[in-house]
């Protein structure tokens, strides 16, 4: 559909200097061609040094940032500080952000607007418990998650996001979702941006896919018509990761 496939890693609160330098040599060395976005988001204190080691077409992303641009914020980072730095990419309402440090929709939502008004691209993530997915509530979970996001951004700033499906049960738990079950979540999305914002926003915005996805399982996944990339933890410290990066070509 035209949509440039995109993939993320999120390193979490993993890694060390030794570390992360390795990795960033492996993807330096993969020769990643133009067809695939990639990013990779270390943990905040590495930011920098990553910012000068990778090589493009990869780019560095942090894990979160605050809606100020400066202040009395003791241990927060400003989208304008990232840009500041050249750090172009930013994740926000990770599921470990919501369910660990307590952020609501409407911080999210705050938080994409912010880091967009300051020129960063968002990863904006979303995505249902599994009581949720039981109770039969992924999509309206989902949709309230997004309807939070689009109250407070113009339908021009769409451009500006990729929209990151991880159903919590399948996080760090190597429990993929199914193809079926990650297309139809993608598509219902697609649907609610359709009838949301409008049929180009639909058709442009990334749709990208996490949980438990590694080189093995990608490939099936990235053939779906509606799952334009990945959101990868675990498998981002690892090889693996250049085998999703290449997943999309
Ligand atoms: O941000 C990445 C996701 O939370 C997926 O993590 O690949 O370790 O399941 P995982």
């Amino acid at each position: 559909a035209g949509r440039k496939f995109f993939v993320g890693g999120n390193f979490k609160m993993n890694g060390s200097i030794k570390m992360i330098k390795e990795i960033i040599e492996q993807i330096n060395n993969a020769k990643l061609d133009d067809n695939t976005e990639v990013i990779v988001a270390p943990p905040a204190l590495y930011l920098l040094k990553v910012q000068e080691t990778l090589s493009a077409p990869a780019q560095v992303s942090a894990q979160n940032c605050f809606t100020e641009t400066s202040g009395a914020y003791t241990g927060e980072i400003s989208p304008s500080q990232l840009k500041d730095a050249d750090v172009h990419w930013v994740i926000l309402g990770h599921s470990e952000r919501r369910a660990l440090f307590g952020e609501a929709d409407k911080v999210v939502a705050d938080k994409v607007r912010a880091a967009i008004k300051a020129g960063l691209g968002v990863i904006a993530c979303v995505g249902e418990k599994l009581e949720e997915r039981e109770n039969g509530t992924t999509e309206e979970v989902v949709q309230r998650q997004l309807e939070a996001i689009a109250k407070e951004i113009d339908e021009d700033k769409w451009k500006d996001v990729v929209i990151a499906y991880e159903p919590v049960w399948a996080i760090g738990t190597g429990k993929v979702a199914t193809v079926e079950q990650a297309q139809e979540t993608h598509a219902g999305i697609r649907k609610w941006l359709a009838k949301t914002i409008s049929d180009k926003v639909a058709q442009e915005t990334r749709i990208i896919y996490g949980g438990s996805v590694n080189g093995k399982n990608c490939r099936e996944l990235a053939k779906s018509e509606d799952i334009d990339g990945f959101l990868v933890g675990g498998a981002s410290l690892k090889p693996e990761f250049i085998d999703i990066c290449k997943s999309g070509s």
